[in-house]
């Protein structure tokens, strides 16, 4: 039997200086949405980098049971034969959508602009994540929902007959409620337009052009813009090359820019400006990072990363109106701050409370034991660094999120303390070679079976 390193509680030693190069997994968000449209559109898809990661694999199976045929042909290359848009089966079976919020809510979108019914449910944390905010789009445009108090999973939609078009300001900055309603609206008669007030990641609008759709984008005053597409196009099969995932290279990155010494290249990651706000907010910080040979591939801008330590980081105030930009990257980015020199200010956070975990509480409570002092508000994380490394030696409570395991163990890289997470396994839902992959660049990171690809 294989052994799963990744079961079980994880252990994080001071390690020495990071160096070498890492293939970092492809993209989470841009892969789910390469199996969505690829299963929705005519013909065939082919995929290459895909991320095969455990919330993935939510959605490819959940487009298999409404009737896509999905293969895998390879390490990160992936066949999708689609059924066409108004095509999908109703599945016979409640789709478990793991711990994957995007997963479930892109595809509420989905289901809610076709005539079928299907219900969702998912592990200890989705179950206890807020749905009304893509419920409430999608009833407007004709769909019904059975779920728990609050809108919580299980919960069972019923797509509408005939989905009609709306127009529909987003209350909240979400790329997941943007996608659902888009989703819904390429089934529904006439032009479905969304607004936007924050920027939030586009991957959804520039695939869909991949695909051939028409989705127009007008910028309306400073930081809005108007997003509509018209239902009833035809998507055609196409091939997708998925970037590396930034939101995962953060983690190296930091790892290195904390640990003395070190000097790191990340190939071939994606630097979509939506999703580089933690990188902006590093080099503010002081960090030395490159962007080498910038290019575009796939419809999605990459670049190769040089990140070397230096000069230790300095505390800044990170802008508000960035947070849409590195959402999901304040768990490391609070890691790079208690190691900084100064108080590093990040406010506009309440999003964070309702991620896999409340992420405020959880990197509160995880560096407060780990020595380093802050202040947790209803959204905002100050924290006071003086320059060194916090002490560690602590046991982390993870509450089934990945960024919060992954946050821990690179803090455990530096600290003269060991750092022990509770469980890892979350980790698979989004970086399924973390281990391996750290410790190829000088971690020195251990499952509980013990098995340390270091050693
Ligand atoms: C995602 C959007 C963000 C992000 C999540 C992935 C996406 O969520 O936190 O990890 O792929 O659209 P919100 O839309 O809730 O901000």
């Amino acid at each position: 039997m294989v052994q799963d390193i990744y079961s079980g509680s994880i252990l994080s030693k001071k390690c020495d200086s990071l160096a070498g190069s890492a293939t970092i997994p492809g993209d989470k968000s841009i892969s789910h949405r390469a199996i969505m449209f690829g299963a929705l559109a005519i013909g065939e898809t082919t995929i290459g980098g895909l991320l095969e990661g455990e919330d993935v694999f939510c959605t490819a199976a959940a487009m298999r049971a409404m009737g896509a045929k999905i293969e895998n042909r390879g390490k990160g290359l992936w066949r999708v034969n689609g059924v066409g848009i108004g095509g999908l089966h109703e599945p016979d079976q409640v789709l478990d959508m793991g711990n994957s919020g995007t997963s479930t809510r892109l595809l509420m979108g989905l289901v809610g602009g076709h005539n079928l019914s299907a219900t969702f449910t998912g592990d200890a944390s989705l179950v206890k994540r807020p749905m009304r905010r893509v419920m409430k789009p999608l009833e407007m445009m004709g769909a019904k929902f059975l779920g728990r108090s609050n809108g919580r999973l299980p919960l069972t939609v019923q797509g509408a007959k005939d989905a009609l078009a709306i127009e529909y300001r987003l209350p909240v900055a979400s790329a997941q409620v943007k996608s659902a309603i888009m989703l819904s609206g390429l089934n529904a008669a006439g032009r479905t337009t969304i607004i936007e007030d924050h920027l939030t990641r586009d991957h959804s609008e520039n695939m869909l052009r991949h695909f051939g759709a028409k989705v127009d984008v007008e910028e309306i005053g400073d930081n809005s813009r108007a997003i509509s597409l018209c239902g009833y196009q035809e998507l055609s099969g196409r091939e997708v090359i998925v970037p590396r995932d930034p939101s995962s290279a953060a983690f190296a990155m930091v790892a290195a820019l904390i640990n003395e010494g070190s000097e790191i290249s990340l190939p071939r990651i994606g630097i979509n400006k939506t999703r580089i706000g933690l990188y902006t907010t590093l080099q503010e910080m002081g960090a030395d990072i490159e962007f080498i040979n910038k290019r575009v591939e796939g419809g999605e801008q990459v670049a190769d990363i040089h990140v070397k330590a230096g000069e230790v980081l300095q505390g800044i105030d990170v802008p508000e109106d960035r947070v849409p930009s590195m959402i999901d990257e304040f768990p490391i980015l609070a890691v790079a701050a208690a190691c900084a020199d100064g108080t590093t200010k990040m406010r506009g956070l309440k999003e964070l409370r309702v991620k896999e975990s409340d992420r405020l509480l959880m990197m509160a409570n995880g560096l407060k034991a780990c020595g380093v002092s802050l202040e947790m508000g209803e959204d905002y994380l100050i924290i006071h660094g003086n320059g060194k490394a916090p002490v560690g030696g602590a046991r982390i409570e993870t509450a089934l999120d990945h960024r919060i395991a992954m946050s821990f163990l690179v803090l455990g890289s530096v600290s003269d303390g060991e750092v022990e997470i509770d469980d890892g396994s979350p980790i698979k839902t989004s970086f399924p070679n973390f281990i391996e992959l750290m410790n190829g660049l000088g971690c020195k990171i251990t499952g509980e079976l013990g098995v340390n690809d270091n050693e």
